[in-house]
């Protein structure tokens, strides 16, 4: 059985990419059934409609309250029915309604080596801090910053005359393939969580 993957997305979409191409063989186990972002005009946007895959937007702005729009995302991302979601960028915290109806499905990836650094900005903040490896994580969502129950963790490291852009750049890298090789086996084998661990198998 094919699994259905839905992507959340805010940027560049090169994770998207990533996850689209790997898809194109059916041996993947998985297709990506829609995308949503929090807002327009964006690549990663562009990006899902020439693969043919059908997009949504909700702009926080557009809602009278957060938990108004968290509720419309949620709402929406349900209406697929996915098996797994992939927050792939998605620059926003989701919420009360979110996280009891899909919390548990859907996983973020995070550009440093979580417990550290966590939010908007993992490769500024190692850099500043002058941290000789970091990374990128792979976690399944809780109510915190990315503080949930970890999939799997790619370790990077930095070099000298790194600036937060070529360092962000080498993360997104090992980002790709670790997301790519992480969701397939949760399509493939399915997960359960137990505890802090993220197992794969039924
Ligand atoms: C990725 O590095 C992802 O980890 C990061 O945004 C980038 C998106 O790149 N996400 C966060 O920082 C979320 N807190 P992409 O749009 O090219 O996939």
């Amino acid at each position: 059985m094919t699994a259905r993957l839905l992507v959340l997305v805010s940027g560049s979409g090169t994770n998207l990419q990533a996850l689209l191409d790997a898809c194109a063989d059916p041996s993947y186990g998985a297709e990506v059934v829609a995308v949503g972002a929090d807002r327009d005009g964006i690549q990663a946007l562009t990006r899902a409609e020439q693969a043919g895959v059908p997009t949504f937007v909700h702009r926080v702005d557009d809602f009278p309250s957060r938990a108004e729009w968290d509720a419309a995302v949620t709402g929406e991302v349900s209406s697929y029915r996915p098996d797994v979601v992939v927050l792939a960028g998605f620059m926003k915290l989701l919420g009360s309604s979110y996280l009891p109806a899909l919390g548990a499905r859907t996983v973020n990836t995070h550009p440093a080596l979580s417990p550290s650094f966590p939010g908007m900005h993992g490769p500024r903040d190692a850099l500043e801090y002058g941290v000789r490896v970091t990374g990128c994580t792979l976690f399944v969502i809780d109510d915190g910053v990315d503080t949930g129950p970890i999939v799997d963790q790619r370790a990077v490291r930095v070099e000298d005359d790194d600036t937060v852009e070529t360092l962000h750049e080498r993360i997104k890298s090992a980002e790709r393939s670790m997301l790519v090789e992480a969701v397939g086996r949760m399509a493939r084998e399915g997960f359960r969580i137990e505890g802090r661990r993220v197992r794969f198998g039924g």
